[in-house]
């Protein structure tokens, strides 16, 4: 049994003579691999400390070519074949991202080191036996959501993050913008968005009733060359990244920045601080064609940035206290002809949905969009559990299936007390690693509307890239290999034979530096007291 992760569709080990990759292996590129054949020498050739020539006829080789009937043949553009025999590695991708894919699986068959930045040791030899590898996803959509706006997290950890999405061959961004407590993207037209919305005077330490405050301020932003770095760094590594700009909730960064955005007849916005609290704001959008034009704005500088398909808009917990007390949002909602506050969110969202489709774009928001009406076009995140995904399937509509009961991984990984700041019940390793993205009350064509899945990484109570790790991993490796591999059997996820392969797996993350949570032993603060996070909440703060 390979230990590969995620899991392969297929593994077949014939036996036989082992290949080995030494001086003289060289890589054979095939048309339009050329890519893939730069990232195995920025890679593997950095670890191995061997150069990767360009093949000429005589050594072993590696040849990487595009081969398309594969996505026939295996079922899906992002599938691809590796054959290993004492000659030669052959990957086959059914495109640049399988080929890529292959080459990921084949740095892992050469084992933890093939994963570290600089060789340790000189004279090690480098083997794989022979294997034929099958394999495609199960899903289209593996994502990770990233909150950059509780914790901003500079650019450097977020290339950091699309290498170790790779790794696992995860492949969509959810970039998580702007919330109440700080907006990080440049947005030209706009610059207080950042200049005022991107700082926040103090943080709180974790959800606790009786706050401890970190007394400096926090903040940053991305510029829009920064953008471009990460969307093209992304794109190398055939991961979409898809931007949040969460709207009409979830925007006190925004009010702050541009006071008239806010419900300005029932609040002084021009008071407004960026959120230094958590939880959920009430201060919210007016929803005022001033409104309606800001975030048009806003979102024409997105769309220039990010050429996916689709623009995240929010739309989860957006308190409507403003909007009942709000003279002038009462007004609107009778001159539109709507019920209440939710067909006021809805028509809101409803707006941006026809203004994304008018410009190729798709909607998508997390499922309190489908509260007063989905709009025409619009995907759903489903966090608040199944119900909300199980509902917009229904109707025909796209789905993400994140229920916050499997892949909130903010959320404590123990009951033990030791856990750093812990939020939230206990979502262990086998609790991600057996969640099941398709409920069974789907039926085969309601399926086909779930695009995959992804795990939610909210930072609150992550205020640097060793608590980001702590938390994602190893979980994330389990959310992979849900997004990946099929089930061996219907309901079914054999955990025992995934902590096996997880135990060759840990060498992978520390090889990648990864600050995961150990399985067994001490965690990483009682190894070194006071350096990383906090034992309890209510403890004080020891940085
Ligand atoms: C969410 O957790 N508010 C999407």
């Amino acid at each position: 049994m390979s230990s590969v992760i995620p899991a392969p569709s297929s593994v077949v080990s014939p036996g036989g003579p082992v290949f080995v990759l030494d001086e003289h292996t060289g890589i054979e590129t095939g048309p339009g691999a050329g890519r893939v054949a730069h990232w195995l020498r920025t890679t593997v050739g950095a670890a191995t400390g061997l150069p990767l020539e360009p093949y000429a006829s005589g050594g072993r080789r590696v040849l990487l070519r595009i081969t398309p009937p594969l996505a026939d043949e295996l079922g899906s553009p992002e599938a691809y074949r590796l054959t290993v025999d004492e000659h030669a590695v052959v990957i086959d991708g059914a495109s640049p991202q399988g080929l890529f894919y292959g080459a990921q699986t084949f740095r892992q068959l050469l084992g933890p080191a093939a994963f570290r930045r600089a060789p340790v040791t000189s004279g090690r030899v480098w083997e794989v036996p022979p294997v034929i590898i099958s394999d495609a996803p199960r899903f289209r959509w593996r994502g990770l959501m990233l909150d950059v706006a509780r914790h901003f997290m500079p650019k450097d950890g977020v290339l950091r993050y699309l290498d170790l999405m790779a790794a696992h061959k995860l492949n969509v961004l959810h970039f998580h913008l702007t919330d109440d407590q700080g907006w990080r993207i440049e947005i030209k037209r706009y610059p207080r968005l950042t200049e005022v919305g991107s700082w926040r005077a103090r943080t709180k330490f974790g959800h606790g009733a009786s706050p401890l405050w970190e007394e400096k301020p926090h903040g940053g932003f991305y510029t829009q060359d920064d953008i471009r770095e990460i969307v093209a760094y992304a794109a190398e590594r055939h991961i979409t990244v898809v931007p949040e700009i969460d709207v009409p909730g979830h925007s006190q960064a925004a009010i702050a920045a541009y006071p008239e955005l806010g419900n300005t007849d029932v609040v002084d916005t021009s008071s407004l601080t960026v959120w230094d609290s958590w939880g959920i704001s009430l201060n919210v959008l007016a929803p005022t064609d001033n409104t309606l034009r800001f975030y048009e704005g806003v979102f024409e500088e997105v769309l220039e940035l990010f050429p996916g398909e689709f623009l995240h808009i929010g739309g989860d917990e957006c308190a409507k206290e403003q909007w009942r007390e709000s003279p002038l949002v009462q007004a609107r909602i009778e001159e539109l002809g709507l019920a209440d506050e939710d067909e006021l969110q809805s028509w809101f969202i409803g707006h941006f949905d026809k203004w994304l489709s008018a410009r190729g774009r798709r909607l998508i928001g997390w499922d309190e969009i489908l509260e007063g009406g989905l709009a025409e076009g619009a995907a759903v995140s489903s966090w608040r559990g199944y119900e909300g995904g199980i509902a917009a399937a229904r109707s025909g509509h796209d789905v993400v299936m994140c229920p916050e009961q499997y892949v909130y991984l903010d959320y404590r990984q123990d009951a033990g007390a030791d856990e750093p700041v812990p939020i939230a019940y206990v979502r262990t390793l086998e609790d991600v690693y057996r969640f099941e993205p398709v409920p069974p009350e789907l039926t085969p064509e309601e399926t086909a509307h779930v695009l995959g899945t992804q795990a939610n990484l909210w930072t609150e109570v992550m205020e640097d890239h060793a608590r980001v790790d702590y938390q994602a991993f190893p979980r994330l490796v389990a959310l992979a290999e849900v997004a990946w591999s099929a089930l061996p059997a219907p309901g079914e996820r054999d955990f025992a034979g995934f902590e096996r392969r997880m135990a060759a797996h840990y060498g992978v993350l520390d090889a990648l530096g990864v600050g995961y949570r150990p399985p067994t032993g001490p965690l990483p603060w009682q190894k070194r007291p006071g350096v990383l996070g906090r034992p309890l909440e209510g403890t004080p703060p020891n940085r």
